[in-house]
């Protein structure tokens, strides 16, 4: 391999994916991912959900709110997906530029999701005003049956629920986010242009074993639960693969502390502090940094349908050492402790 370069220049990226919080925790996470991002996805999991437009801009105002003076960061919101929820609500948010997409967790699936979809057969007249509006439809795609085994969950959803569900609504704009397994990523690469997938730092660097190296790590677990080493090697595959539908999204999901570290820990890695420097390093150790930009600031916008962005970050080599824990100020001054996604580690690539 030869020598990698002193500095790397990208088009600003966007997160495709991350969970921003509200109240105190949204004002600690929010700069992390504001100083690398120019947008971002945000999802819809509060509590209660963002399910419709008046909560929907409700909470844009809180987020930009939080920015710190002069961010030019601009938040995506999307929809949390009910039984109930009224396709006519999700036509007029996307009419008036308020959601970008909406998301659907199945009832249960992971943090917040209780008020999620219980069946999608019941949902066909939602899908079809998404399919003609080309609003994009988000799914955490995992089934929640507890008999199913938690490493089996996104591949059996695939078959049993995605498939039908595309074979039906041909014309639906879909991403399958956070994708963990070899059978998402071939599913999603023999698919259609309608289907999309997002792809996690998390998931390019650790398999299932982090989550019990030296001890039960819960600062490894997150949902989709990461797998074997052979879907994470499929994963980085697919991300440099160079096809315009993988990208980026870092399902950052802070938690703190406290909340990991107990009985029934939250699901979440906190990977917005060094995100981009985490997609270098993994783009780095698969000899295909040339490809970088396109997954980190090309092709998620391009399957949006929105411009790209025109700002440029440069990324510079020299090593960066993650802290074991962060101590983020919330709205009211009080320090957050959170463990970083390669917290303690030293990172090749500093973001400038
Ligand atoms: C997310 C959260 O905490 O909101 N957790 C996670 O592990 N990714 C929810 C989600 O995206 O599944
Ligand atoms: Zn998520």
């Amino acid at each position: 391999m030869s020598a990698p370069p002193a500095q790397l220049s990208l088009r600003r990226p966007d997160d495709w994916h991350v969970h921003l919080r509200d109240g105190a925790l949204l004002q600690a996470v929010l700069a992390s991912t504001a100083a690398q991002f120019g947008r971002a996805i945000v999802m819809p999991n509060l509590s209660p959900p963002i399910t419709t437009v008046a909560a929907a801009l409700a909470y844009r105002q809180r987020i930009l709110a939080a920015l710190p003076d002069g961010s030019g960061f601009t938040p995506l919101l999307t929809a949390y997906l009910t039984d109930t929820i009224d396709p006519a609500e999700l036509e007029r948010g996307f009419g008036e530029g308020v959601f970008a997409a909406c998301k659907l967790y199945p009832a249960n699936a992971t943090t917040n999701s209780a008020a999620g979809v219980s069946d999608l057969a019941n949902l066909s007249a939602l899908f079809e005003t998404l399919e003609r509006l080309g609003m994009p439809l988000l799914i955490h795609g995992e089934v929640t049956d507890a008999e199913i085994d938690i490493f089996d969950r996104e591949a059996v959803f695939i078959e049993r629920h995605l498939e039908p569900l595309l074979r039906r609504h041909p014309g639906l704009k879909v991403v399958l986010e956070h994708i963990t397994t070899a059978e998402a990523a071939a599913f999603v690469a023999a698919s259609s242009a309608n289907l999309a997938a997002t792809i996690t730092p998390h998931h390019l660097h650790i398999n299932r074993n982090a989550l019990f190296r030296g001890g039960l790590r819960p600062d490894m677990y997150c949902l989709p639960v990461a797998k074997r080493e052979q879907h994470r090697l499929a994963l980085r595959a697919a991300a440099i693969s160079g096809n315009p539908r993988f990208f980026l999204g870092t399902d950052s999901a802070p938690h703190p502390r406290h909340a990991k570290e107990a009985a029934c820990g939250c699901a979440g890695i906190f990977n917005a502090p060094y995100a981009i420097e985490s997609y270098a390093l993994a783009f780095e150790q698969e000899g295909a940094l040339d490809r970088l930009e396109a997954f980190a600031s090309e092709f998620g916008p391009r399957f949006y349908g929105l411009p790209l962005n025109e700002e440029r970050i440069t990324l510079v080599r020299e090593s960066v050492s993650v802290p074991a824990r962060l101590h983020l100020n919330d709205a009211a001054g009080e320090a957050v402790e959170l463990v970083p996604f390669h917290a303690g580690e030293l990172l090749p690539w500093r973001l400038a």
